[in-house]
C-alpha cells in the first residue's frame, strides 16, 4: 500500500471513531447489539477484572500519558495511581465523554491530536495504550515505537491492553469452556487477517474500513525486542492481550 493510501485509511479510521463516539461504550458494556448474553458477559467482566488487577500491579504512577484515551474507560483506572494524566485522542467527541466520566477522578489534561502527526511536549513516567496498538498498521510501526520512545522519561514504562487475536477468542477458549462464543466477525467486524483490515459498521449502518492488526505474545515480543524494548506479554483466556515493558 502506498503512503497516501495508508494516510487515507488512517483518516477513515479516525472518522469512524469520531462517528462512533456515542456508541463506543455499548461495545465495552456489552449492551444493545453487543449483548451476547449472561454467560458471555460474566466472562467479559471477569477478564476486565483481570486487566484492572494487572494495571494495579503495574502501578502507573507519576506523570502518565494515555494515547488514544477514548471515552475514558482506562483514564479513570489510571487516575487511581497517577499524579497527572495527559489523555490524547483524535476525536473531540470521545474526549468529551471521557471528560464527563472522569470528572473528579484526578488531574487530567485533554489533547485532541492525530497520533500519527503529534509530538509530545515533555517526557512521561508511563505511556499507556488501551486498544490502540491493533489500530497501528505495520507500515507505521517504526514511527509509532519511535514516538513512544521519545515520549518516555529514561526510566519510563509502557502498559498495553488490547484485543486478543480472534483465534484465541473463538477456537481455543471456545473448546476450553464449551460455551457459545461470538465469531471473529461479530467481535471485530468483517476481518481480513492477511491485510490486517476490518470493515466496521455503526448502528445506523454506515461502514468504515479500519486497521485491526492482532498480536500474539510471541510475535509481539520478537518484534519489540528487535526494536530495543523489553516487554512481557500475555493473553487472558479469551478476549484480551496485555503487555508491559520499557526501552532497554
Ligand atoms: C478502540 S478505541 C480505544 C479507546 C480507549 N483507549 C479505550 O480503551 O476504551 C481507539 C481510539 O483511538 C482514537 N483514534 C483513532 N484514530 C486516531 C488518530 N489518528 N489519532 C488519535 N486518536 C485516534 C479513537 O478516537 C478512539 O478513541
Amino acid at each position: 500500500m502506498s503512503h497516501s493510501e495508508i494516510d487515507s485509511l488512517l483518516e477513515g479510521q479516525q472518522a469512524y471513531y469520531r462517528a462512533r463516539a456515542g456508541e463506543y461504550d455499548d461495545w465495552w458494556e456489552r449492551r444493545g447489539r453487543f449483548d451476547r448474553g449472561p454467560v458471555h458477559r460474566r466472562a467479559w467482566v471477569e477478564e476486565i477484572g483481570q486487566l484492572v488487577a494487572e494495571l494495579d500491579s503495574f502501578a502507573p504512577t507519576g506523570d502518565v500519558l494515555e494515547l488514544a484515551a477514548g471515552t475514558g474507560n482506562w483514564t479513570r483506572q489510571l487516575a487511581r495511581h497517577a499524579d497527572r494524566i495527559t489523555a490524547v485522542d483524535g476525536s473531540p467527541e470521545t474526549l468529551e465523554i471521557n471528560r464527563r466520566k472522569s470528572r473528579g477522578t484526578g488531574e487530567i489534561d485533554y489533547v485532541v491530536a492525530d497520533l500519527f502527526n503529534w509530538e509530545p511536549s515533555r517526557r512521561f513516567d508511563v505511556v499507556m495504550l488501551g486498544f490502540w496498538l491493533t489500530h497501528v498498521p505495520d507500515e507505521r510501526l517504526d514511527e509509532f515505537w519511535a514516538l513512544i520512545e521519545r515520549a518516555l522519561a529514561p526510566d519510563g514504562r509502557v502498559f498495553i491492553l488490547d484485543s486478543a487475536h480472534p483465534d484465541l477468542a473463538t477456537k481455543e477458549a471456545g473448546a476450553r469452556y464449551d460455551v457459545h462464543y461470538e465469531s471473529a466477525a461479530a467481535a471485530h467486524g468483517t476481518l481480513d487477517g492477511e491485510s490486517h483490515r476490518a470493515i466496521r459498521s455503526l448502528g445506523d449502518g454506515r461502514e468504515f474500513q479500519i486497521v485491526k492488526r492482532f498480536w500474539r505474545p510471541g510475535e509481539f515480543i520478537a518484534d519489540t525486542t528487535r526494536r530495543g524494548w523489553r516487554f512481557e506479554a500475555e493473553e487472558t483466556d479469551r478476549f484480551f492481550f496485555t503487555a508491559h515493558g520499557f526501552h532497554a
